[in-house]
């Protein structure tokens, strides 16, 4: 079958990104599920629009012996099973020509012999001038072996980049060790740390939103906005991954890296530029003004049996893979603030869990109530405006705006002004994860974690995590397919305020 991706009018005229320099991707992890489900259909939807290198290979690394051929079976199966886009065998067969596949074990020189033959092979038969990107698709644990033996064997040639996966470390003491260890052989400008999160369009978006509309930033402070809400709502579980999942929980595996960059996007002063550097110093500045929740303003959750779109689903403790008694938290709401000029006392509640009513991430910026509304009949039905970003799914913005219903009398009622992308460009949105992957290939680092904000969102989470070993809720303590436990509605009404249900 052939497909051709239709011409799109709203992209005429765009000034086209420049394509990366030649070179080999390393993934490290290669048979893991993020290579099969994210990386591998990134890169072919690169692939399909030109987007990659004009010379380039991929080698995949890992513990299970595989062939060069098995290894691209498996892959070209992924990327039929979870590109957005239909398959083409011709755009296959050219990304799956430059593929090779190595058997590392992390501990064993052997295979580190092996990848630096297949990588000086490919390269020549490429020509790839020696430019590598190193993806590290496993725990933390496994990373420090890894970038000691890539500087070991550096040459003159070619540029190095690194691409490191979520988690990055543990804690604060481990993520500073990680950062300690590959800035002795690599520059900040040379390290990639992912956080998928800022490769969402919708993300980006809100700097958009935010620097390229006049209108927004002059009333984006606590003059003008009650609080913010912030949902990352899963209604998944936890997918097989229990054995990371029972050391992380919802604190480690969403509030420390997608929840607070959400924060700090939604909350950071206009950079001067769109450089890596200021986006980044601006970001930093909002972490770090950020306080720590004090135990009252902190929710902990443990989702327990319960229907998931009228489907029953186990409680987290009968998992397969988490321990009886298990202790782990698959819900967080928070009342964060950012102790700034701009948001001194301005409530950013947060909320993200798994097992949830539906999949949901928004970000709601509630503006105050306008202070004297002379129509007797706006009644309660009137709510403040709500400027509401939907990250995903239905992706884009809603303005909730009072308007008079028709007819006699003053009544007065909430509605919405809409923008979707389906609607208003009509190419899909791209995975965050093809952005990432050309981002770093360009070397542009903007939209990935500098290691001190990484640093900063570590420390904000070992607090939590040090006064929650004070105590033990009791756990379950809501069914899955609800919207958490009662606490995190509680965090909200002794404020007067609710969630939003949009
Ligand atoms: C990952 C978490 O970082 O993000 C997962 O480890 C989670 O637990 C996922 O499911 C959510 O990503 P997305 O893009 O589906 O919102």
């Amino acid at each position: 079958m052939t497909v051709t991706l239709e011409p799109n009018p709203l992209l005429e005229g765009l000034r086209l990104r420049r394509r990366p320099d030649p070179c080999l991707l390393v993934i490290f992890g290669a048979s893991g599920d993020l290579t099969a489900k994210k990386l591998m259909p990134a890169l072919y939807a690169l692939a399909l629009r030109r987007l990659l290198p004009e010379r380039f290979g991929v080698v995949g690394a890992a513990r299970s012996e595989e062939s060069d051929d098995e290894f691209r079976e498996r892959m070209k199966k992924a990327v039929q099973d979870h590109a957005r886009d239909p398959f083409r065998d011709d755009v296959w067969e050219e990304l799956a020509d430059g593929m090779r596949y190595v058997t590392l074990d992390f501990a064993d020189d052997h295979g580190e012999d092996e990848l630096a033959r297949t990588l000086a092979e490919l390269d020549e038969e490429r020509e790839t001038e020696g430019n590598r990107v190193y993806y590290f698709a496993v725990p933390p644990s496994a990373i420090g072996t890894l970038v000691e033996e890539i500087a070991e064997r550096r040459t003159a040639d070619g540029w190095i980049r690194l691409v490191i996966e979520k988690p990055f470390g543990h804690d604060l003491h481990s993520a500073r060790e990680l950062n300690a260890q590959i800035q002795q052989h690599f520059s900040e400008n040379e390290v990639f740390r992912i956080d998928h999160y800022l490769g969402k369009e919708t993300v980006q978006n809100m700097l958009a939103l935010r620097f390229a509309n006049g209108i927004f930033e002059p009333i984006w402070n606590r003059q003008f906005i009650d609080h913010v809400q912030i949902t990352v709502a899963e209604s998944i579980g936890i997918e097989g991954r229990a054995g990371y999942y029972e050391q992380a929980g919802a604190i480690r595996d969403i509030f420390q890296n997608h929840l607070l960059q959400l924060v700090a996007i939604t909350a950071m002063e206009p950079p001067i530029d769109f450089t890596a550097d200021s986006v980044r110093n601006e970001k930093l500045k909002v972490l770090k003004a950020m306080h720590t929740p004090g135990p009252k303003h902190i929710v902990r959750g443990q989702y327990g049996l319960g229907f998931v779109e009228g489907v029953e689903v186990r409680g987290y403790r009968e998992e397969d893979g988490v321990a009886q008694g298990s202790m782990t938290e698959t819900f967080v709401a928070a009342k964060l603030f950012v102790d700034n000029w701009r948001w001194a006392d301005t409530p950013f509640y947060v909320r993200m869990g798994k097992r949830l009513a539906r999949r949901e991430t928004t970000i709601a910026i509630q503006f105050k109530r306008a202070p004297h509304p002379p129509f007797e009949d706006a009644g309660q039905e009137l709510r403040p405006n709500v400027l509401l970003i939907h990250v995903q799914p239905n992706e884009g913005v809603s303005l909730a705006i009072g308007a008079k219903v028709p007819g006699q009398g003053m009544a007065i009622r909430t509605v919405h002004m809409d923008f979707l992308y389906g609607g208003a460009f009509r190419e899909g949105l791209p995975d965050a994860y093809e952005r990432l992957i050309l981002d770093a290939m360009l070397g542009d680092a903007t939209l990935f974690t500098r290691s001190d904000e990484i640093e900063e969102q570590w420390a904000l989470v070992d607090a939590v995590v040090a006064f929650w070993q004070r105590d033990r809720p009791s756990f379950p303590n809501y069914a899955a397919g609800t919207w958490g436990p009662s606490g995190a509605e509680e965090l909200l009404a002794r404020d007067g305020r609710s969630w939003g249900r949009h």
